[in-house]
């Protein structure tokens, strides 16, 4: 059995934390219960950094963390770590500064050492993580299509932003690809929905863990947000045949969003995936 631990949203502060003081704090804590899972290798699908894209000796830190807790792990970029465009880098400056250059002189880029298109085989899985701007100038999308075909036995895909709106209502019915990668998302969502081998889409950006279906081979899972809340993640093992996921819960909130945006719906709910069996999704082709 091979396993992945799936988490997001780390939004990693040096000192002196601005943003979330305590969120050091959060996932050193969180990294002891990561740690405890023994997987095999951890997929971290962006908002590692809460102004990465501004400073990069936020990334080269949370790199440092990473490296540091021993496990092997496979990341993207969200869009605190590379911002999605420059609209969103005009709206927030620091937090989304939009870098126009190419990728290699991102800040992500040279601090993780890394292309747009990252991969890596477990037993059968392979596992594929893409990291998108808007209008595609990394050629992210060319790429994947390229690999997508290539493909011969099962695969995931990791990114940051979700391709399916997470929730019906409230915050969240607004909150996701909208804004940030839009002319993208049916462009990526088609290539998914066409390639039956993909099984899974592993997600973060919303501060929620939610599974949503793409598709009948399908389906998305975003982790939550493992420094703000919902501090949660999934643990997925493969075996020969199957994927089971699980929930897992970091060490720090169970909430992000406030409770009057999280619609008519239990904020705790809103926030964390309520199943209490696994979720299995067949490998046989
Ligand atoms: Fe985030
Ligand atoms: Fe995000």
């Amino acid at each position: 059995m091979t396993r992945i631990v799936h988490i997001s949203d780390l939004h990693f502060e040096l000192p002196p934390e601005r943003l979330k003081p305590g969120v050091r704090q959060v996932l050193d804590q969180s990294a002891a219960i990561l740690k405890a899972l023994q997987p095999d290798f951890l997929a971290v699908t962006g908002d590692l950094t809460s102004y990465g894209c501004f400073d990069r000796n936020q990334l080269s830190g949370v790199r440092r963390w990473l490296d540091g807790l021993g496990l092997d792990y496979l990341v993207v970029p969200g869009n605190h770590d590379l911002s999605a465009n420059e609209i969103r880098g005009a709206a927030y400056p620091i937090m989304e500064t939009y870098e126009p250059v190419a990728w290699e002189r991102t800040n992500f880029a040279r601090s993780f050492d890394q292309g747009p298109l990252v991969e890596r085989t477990l037993d059968q899985v392979t596992v594929l993580g893409v990291a998108l701007r808007e209008g595609d100038p990394d050629s992210t999308l060319v790429q994947l299509a390229r690999r997508l075909d290539e493909l011969s036995g099962p695969a995931l895909v990791l990114g940051h932003y979700p391709l399916q709106v997470t929730k019906e209502q409230g915050v969240l019915g607004t909150f996701g690809y909208q804004g940030y990668i839009e002319g993208q998302r049916d462009r990526l969502l088609k290539m998914l929905r066409d390639q039956p081998l993909v099984r899974a889409y592993l997600c973060g950006h919303v501060h929620a863990q939610t599974v949503v279906p793409l598709d009948d081979h399908l389906r998305q899972f975003s982790a939550g947000s493992l420094g703000l809340g919902a501090s949660a993640g999934w643990i997925i093992d493969i075996t020969q045949e199957r994927l089971e996921i699980r929930s897992i819960r970091g060490a720090g909130p169970e909430r992000f969003w406030p409770d009057d945006l999280c619609g008519e719906q239990d904020p705790l709910d809103y926030h964390l995936w309520c199943g209490t069996e696994p979720i299995v999704l067949s490998l046989v082709t």
